[in-house]
């Protein structure tokens, strides 16, 4: 099975091998155990696939890893499908690789999704005389298209008749020797995109894939199905009734997917977090100078109805969500709840036509969120996403979405999106109270003037970062790191945990720093490196607190590394390093505390001779439960 993957599809006048394959290394994140492509070309097919990352599939179409290389002839075909994969069931070898392909080697399919009903349609399979050669849920589908085809089916009727027997969630894109002007795609919740270029199209998991070639776009919705010819592209349902398209344009280019001169993406993009907030925060400003969020599609009234809020996330996102209820119950005196995306529906939370849910999910694919989405509208709760891929599938499902402008996020850690989304807390947070009445507006007016001076001091705080980057290397022969914070400091502490866990493969945990006394400070042993993150001393009862929690760790042996803001000099006696932020105001905080864990992690990493973009086990976007 293949459930987190990157699927690209092309036909037209250029090589589709080089279009697939240059997309699949825009993919890459989103799975990298195995990648395959199949092309069709003088009435056959060309199929390649290697286990392991794209570099070995690269190798085997150069020739340099024969046998079972593309021939020459490959590279002329015009139209291709590639795939690139995160495996889950079946290992990662060239065998369970994608494209699959049936028994004659006429049809060749990819797949990003899972087809529950596989174990029965493959014994149906096998006692027609088919021999599947792979673990795979995805070969039975090549088959399947094998016999609608045999009765003499074109490849889209074939699709079409072979998806209403499927069961689960899929994306599959397929091609067939005997219409080699035609790539057709199928999508039921998972994701799939159509790129339209002049003369030729695209198809992918994902627009950086074809954002070289056209940043005009199409959205398919569930359910359809979308054939592609050079000419033109026609989308069905299932049914094969004509479906309207909803076609947009992109507003990032090919520069905005590349490194731009770092040697990782995660690199570039906490680099470009000062721009990602600044972005995210324009236009809020009406004329009036009221705060205005009119792409959130929620009505005033709407909002004054609500009587709670519960945020649904998963990961770096559901540390967002974390530092959202307390700016949300401070600002609009809502209760608010937060809740992991993937255990929300299994608890039968409560749920009225008052509820706002937010779900906050930087690539509006993960499927704990979607699933979570799903389940507060059928309850008739109204559900508002925050996300930074638009016309991705929770935004689409959601009642209203505001959108981050963090720009495509590539690496596997959450960075740039992590701080966007706190933006995009703290303005929903602050207009709930503008239309609630729970802040004045000029009140409302001064936050935001002081969220406007966020860009400058994240900024601010990257220009003082190599102190940091020095600590991670030194750090790199540890095997744990603890993580303390208070009030939105405890989020942080987590973010910061989170952060080395996926990069640096270490034993990493975030307290809140109260707990410390129930029972983590058993785990202080002399030398053991706890980073503090210190609350601003605008709430001295927060931040007296914690200077004796450090106090407490550090007489028990801990080595102190202490997040304080410029001019705290009262924690500088009990910090083994420190480490300064600007001050903000308490609620700003994660702003900028975050950042420093951030680089942390990613040079710590790195040290340790990881691969920072693409962590072992991991994907970006989780479209699975
Ligand atoms: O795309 P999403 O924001 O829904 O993704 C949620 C998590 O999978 C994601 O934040 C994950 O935890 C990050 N890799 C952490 O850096």
């Amino acid at each position: 099975m293949a459930r987190m993957c990157g699927i690209v599809g092309y036909v037209g006048s250029q090589s589709a091998l080089n279009v697939v394959v240059e997309g699949l290394a825009r993919l890459e994140y989103r799975g990298y155990d195995s990648a395959g492509t199949a092309v069709a070309f003088d009435g056959k097919l060309s199929v390649t696939k290697r286990a392991g990352k794209l570099v070995n599939l690269r190798d085997a179409l150069a020739g340099t890893q024969p046998p079972g290389g593309a021939d020459d002839e490959a590279h002329g075909a015009h139209s291709g499908i590639g795939h690139t994969r995160w495996a889950t069931h079946g290992p990662p070898n060239d065998r369970n690789a994608h494209p699959h392909v049936d028994c004659t080697g006429a049809v060749a399919v990819v797949h990003n999704g899972i087809i529950e009903n596989f174990a029965a349609l493959r014994l149906e399979l096998e006692r027609r005389g088919h021999e599947l050669s792979s673990d795979t849920d995805t070969e039975a589908v090549a088959h399947l298209l094998e016999e609608e085809v045999a009765k003499g089916a074109g490849l889209a009727d074939a699709m079409r008749k072979v998806c209403v027997r499927l069961e689960g969630a899929f994306t599959l894109v397929a091609i067939y020797s005997g219409e080699p002007d035609l790539v057709v795609g199928a999508r039921r919740n998972s994701p799939l995109v159509v790129g339209v270029g002049d003369g030729e199209n695209f198809l992918a998991s994902d627009v950086a894939a074809f954002i070289a070639h056209t940043r005009d776009a199409i959205e398919l919705g569930q359910d359809q199905i979308v054939e592609l010819r050079p000419g033109g592209v026609t989308v069905t349902g299932f049914d094969g009734t004509p479906a309207e398209v909803k076609d947009y344009h992109v507003d990032w280019d090919v520069s905005a997917a590349e490194k731009g001169g770092h040697d990782y993406f995660m690199l570039k993009e906490i680099a470009e977090q000062p721009s990602a907030v600044a972005d995210t925060l324009l236009g809020r400003i009406g004329a009036d100078g009221r705060l205005s969020l009119d792409e959130m599609r929620l009505t005033d009234d709407e909002l004054r109805d609500i009587d709670k809020i519960i945020i649904v996330a998963c990961g770096t996102a559901y540390h967002a969500g974390m530092i959202a209820k307390y700016a949300i119950e401070h600002w609009t005196q809502l209760p608010c709840e937060i809740e992991l995306a993937s255990e929300f529906r299994y608890r039968d939370p409560i749920l009225t036509r008052s509820t706002l849910v937010i779900a906050i999910s930087q690539s509006g694919e993960t499927m704990d969120t979607l699933m979570a989405v799903r389940h507060a509208r059928e309850q008739r709760a109204s559900v508002l996403g925050i996300c930074n891929v638009n016309g991705s599938t929770i935004p689409r499902e959601c009642d209203g979405v505001l959108y981050t402008h963090a720009g495509p996020e590539i690496a596997v850690a959450s960075t740039k999106a992590f701080l966007t989304q706190l933006i995009a807390v703290y303005l929903i947070a602050l207009y709930l109270a503008q239309v609630r009445g729970t802040k004045w507006g000029d009140e409302v007016f001064a936050m935001i003037q002081l969220l406007g001076t966020m860009p400058q001091k994240v900024e601010q705080v990257l220009e003082t970062i190599e102190p940091v980057r020095e600590l991670a290397r030194s750090l790199a022969g540890e095997r744990c790191v603890l993580f303390l914070g208070r009030h939105v400091g405890f989020p942080v502490a987590l973010e910061g945990a989170l952060k080395l866990k996926e990069l640096a493969y270490m034993h990493a945990e975030g307290f809140a720093a109260g707990e410390l006394k129930h029972g983590p400070i058993a785990l202080i042993e002399e030398g053991l490196p706890v980073v503090v993150i210190v609350p601003s001393r605008a709430r001295p009862i927060l931040h007296d607190k914690i200077v004796s929690n450090i106090q407490e760790i550090r007489a028990r042996g801990a080595r102190t590394i202490v997040i304080a803001e410029d001019g705290d000099e009262a924690v500088a006696p009990y910090a083994d390093t420190l480490i300064r932020v600007p001050a903000v105001p308490t609620l700003l905080q994660p702003l900028v505390a975050t950042v420093p864990l951030q680089v942390f992690a990613c040079e710590l990493a790195t040290a340790k001779g990881h691969d920072v973009d693409q962590p072992r086990n991991l994907a970006k976007s989780v479209t699975v439960e």
